[in-house]
């Protein structure tokens, strides 16, 4: 922030929370950048009240949150921070994994209660990971990264993905694409990995949740509505799957009171890239696509290649 202050005059949240939307519409009048969280809606209203809006840029890998349509008719660039946390996401996603197959939190909140009589043989039972399938739905940076920390779990990957991975990637990542609906059947692990769009929106319904085993977890970590939340909640009530990890939820910050009873669900705030190396180096991309569109360059991550090649 400090960096972003030396270079250029700064109107910025203190608090951390998110700003209301008037509270935005406020701020970007006189703007001529914009830094936005995944939790704004970046809407045409907002980019309308924007005369001399040039660049928006996403504090997130996701960019859903803006509408992607009316940058463009105004030629303003919006780049967002993919690779940096990579890493630190899919981390959390074997966290979700872990702790719902071994139910940690359960387990750690009975230590905690001053309950615990004894160790005892069936005390706490869960699933084992290793030797498992883990099914991958989406197999861009962060789906790769998830699939090779597989092999320290001797896990069988299967993916699914709109564009087959070439066959020294997938035997890189030891890792064999199915179709979707093939993929639900045999996963003991479904995770997704792909990003939000009308396309996605709800790929996670009452049917796909039909197909899976009763043995297996959901995980989520990549955005709530790819989900159909009643959809998962009543197949987790008639017990149609084993559990779910959910790190994003279909609208934040709400999280249905169904999926809060539930002992089998683990729930985590939305905090995927929540490391704080990672945040850096969020920070340092949008500092580094922000100082680019005002030195007149392309930015290095503007998302809409359309724009950006017209415009370079
Ligand atoms: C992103 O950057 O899109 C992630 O969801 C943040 O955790």
């Amino acid at each position: 922030m400090k960096e972003i202050g030396r270079r250029f005059r700064l109107r910025f949240n203190r608090k951390d929370r998110p700003l209301s939307k008037e509270e935005i519409l406020r701020g970007v009048r006189e703007a001529d950048g914009m830094i936005s969280m995944l939790s704004d809606t970046i809407d045409r209203e907002i980019i309308d009240a924007a005369p001399h809006l040039r660049i928006i840029a996403n504090y997130a890998v996701g960019y859903n949150n803006i509408d992607l349509n009316a940058a463009r008719e105004r030629g303003i660039f919006v780049t967002n921070t993919p690779g940096v946390l990579t890493e630190t996401t899919a981390d959390l996603t074997w966290a979700l994994m872990l702790t719902v197959a071994r139910r940690i939190t359960e387990a750690e909140q009975f230590a905690r209660s001053g309950k615990w009589t004894g160790w005892a043989p069936t005390q706490l039972l869960g699933s084992d990971l290793f030797g498992k399938t883990l099914g991958l739905i989406g197999m861009g940076r962060i789906g790769q990264a998830v699939a090779r920390r597989a092999a320290g779990f001797d896990m069988r990957v299967i993916y699914t993905c709109r564009h087959r991975l070439p066959i020294k990637e997938e035997k890189r990542l030891r890792s064999s694409f199915l179709p979707l609906p093939e993929l639900l059947k045999q996963s003991d692990f479904v995770s997704l990995h792909l990003p939000l769009t009308e396309e996605s929106r709800h790929l996670i319904d009452r049917n796909a949740l039909r197909l899976m085993k009763p043995t297996a977890f959901l995980i989520n970590t990549a955005r709530g509505p790819i989900v159909d939340e009643k959809a998962l909640i009543e197949a987790l009530r008639r017990k149609k799957i084993a559990g779910a990890g959910l790190d994003v939820f279909e609208n934040e910050p709400s999280i249905p009171p169904e999926l809060r009873d539930r002992k089998e669900v683990v729930l985590l705030p939305h905090i995927g890239s929540a490391s704080l190396e990672t945040r850096i180096r969020m920070g340092r991309i949008v500092l580094e696509n922000i100082t680019a569109v005002f030195a007149g360059k392309r930015p290095p991550n503007a998302v809409d290649r359309a724009l950006t090649s017209r415009l370079k």
